[in-house]
């Protein structure tokens, strides 16, 4: 039966064996149900209204099949759950399931609600007045401006050195006018640039952190391995789960009703392509631009995703100009538009701050893991054994 699986490791075996299963049962099924009507109608058992509905070809076998492919259907999902979640065995600490999207979403999930709990056990021991809920807040708050603190390490291998010298380098002041809120275009689109960018495996499988070793490894893995990179699956990306992601993207933009990509441009103060020579230049690549004229008409058609993945990168960064903009301009008002940003007065003493400023990604990795060596600066690719930072040289906080 294909919802079984042994308690040890799925092998592709157990996975083809699986689908075989399924296939035969579905096959069965159909053969049963073909034979039955047949003899049905040999035995005279059918009434004549029946005789008219078998005999109509090919309304019988059609209906099987169709109910055949229902079960098929059914049976693919089912399949599906049970090779990616095992069985009775829930592992959800967040309270979101989207945390067990991939292991390595939930590896670093883990390490900062690590840290999260180091903080307030560390809190714990200094202020011992303070109770559990305060605790909890007091380290939220804390990990809050950590993440405001630290968004630039990440950021800046993005939208490169450029825009973050324009658009977001010292904190200015805070404009009561903006809203840090998500526009349409950068949750629909611009930062969606990142679909181009993982490959396609360990979904909704969080016990294989618990079972193959924790978020040790698979944290290493992330430092020491290269990402992947962002451009060679541009028009073949679907993925293993019958889930085109790109498609859905683009899809979702229009659902969202969001202008076309020379709109965007414009509102970014870039040139506005017009015909295949300036779509050219500005992909630099004649093919591609050849291809979206093909399937767009004009460049004022492209949708927004695709338009800004399939530029070439700024420098240093890893998204074209129009996405480099748009997701900075974002962060610009994250930072500005927000009364609780970590910089703003009144948010966290000077001391504070001071303490903010040292915080790393690579000490969080020491203080609440087993690894003993990282990168110092995590986001930017260093293979293992090329002169790692050992955890006792990195400041503490
Ligand atoms: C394994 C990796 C990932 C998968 C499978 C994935 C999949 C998805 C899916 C299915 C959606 C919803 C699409 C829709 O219905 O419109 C989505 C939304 C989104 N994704 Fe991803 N994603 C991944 C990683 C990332 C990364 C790394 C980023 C950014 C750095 C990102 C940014 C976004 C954004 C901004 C949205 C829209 C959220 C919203 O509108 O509320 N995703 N993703």
């Amino acid at each position: 039966m294909f919802f079984f699986f042994p308690e040890s490791r799925l092998s592709r075996s157990v996975i083809e064996d699986a689908v075989t299963a399924a296939k035969a049962t579905v096959d069965n099924a159909y053969e049963y149900s073909r034979q039955e009507s047949i003899d049905r109608v040999r035995r005279n058992a059918a009434s004549p209204s029946d005789v008219l509905r078998l005999l109509k070809q090919p309304a019988g076998p059609t209906r099987t099949a169709v109910r055949a492919a229902d079960y098929m259907d059914v049976a693919v999902k089912l399949l599906k759950r049970s090779l990616n979640r095992r069985p009775k065995r829930s592992i959800n600490a967040t309270g979101d399931e989207r945390n067990n999207e991939n292991i390595c979403l939930t590896s670093l999930h883990t390490l900062l609600m690590r840290e999260h709990n180091r903080l307030a056990r560390a809190l714990a021991k200094t202020q011992s007045s303070l109770g559990g809920e305060r605790l909890y807040q007091e380290a939220r708050k804390i990990m809050g401006g950590y993440f405001q603190v630290r968004e630039g390490d990440y950021l800046l291998h993005i939208v490169g050195p450029d825009f973050i010298a324009k658009q977001l380098s010292t904190y200015l002041v805070m404009m009561k006018t903006w809203t840090p809120a998500s526009p349409n275009v950068f949750a629909t689109a611009a930062y969606r640039f990142a679909h181009l960018m993982f490959s396609l495996s360990s979904f909704f499988a969080p016990w294989r952190i618990v079972f193959e070793g924790g978020v040790d490894p698979i944290l290493r893995g992330l430092v020491g391995r290269q990402a992947k990179l962002n451009t060679d699956r541009l028009f073949k990306f679907s993925a293993e789960l019958a889930l085109d992601l790109g498609a859905l993207n683009m899809q979702r933009g229009r659902d969202h009703g969001l202008p076309g990509y020379n709109k965007w441009r414009k509102f970014c103060g870039l040139s506005q392509p017009r015909n295949l020579a300036q779509l050219a230049k500005v992909m630099n690549n004649t093919d591609l631009a050849k291809n979206l004229l093909n399937l767009y008409g004009t460049p004022d058609n492209i949708d927004v995703w695709l338009g800004g993945v399939a530029e070439p990168f700024v420098r240093g960064g890893r998204v074209g100009p129009l996405f480099a903009c748009l997701i900075a301009t974002q962060f610009q008002r994250i930072r500005q538009g927000d009364r609780l940003w970590w910089e703003n007065e009144g948010v966290f003493t000077e001391a504070q701050r001071e303490s903010l400023r040292e915080t790393s990604l690579a000490r969080i990795m020491c203080d609440n893991t087993g690894i003993t060596e990282v990168p110092d600066r995590p986001f930017q690719y260093r293979p293992r054994g090329s002169g790692y930072t050992q955890c006792e040289d990195i400041p503490t906080f």
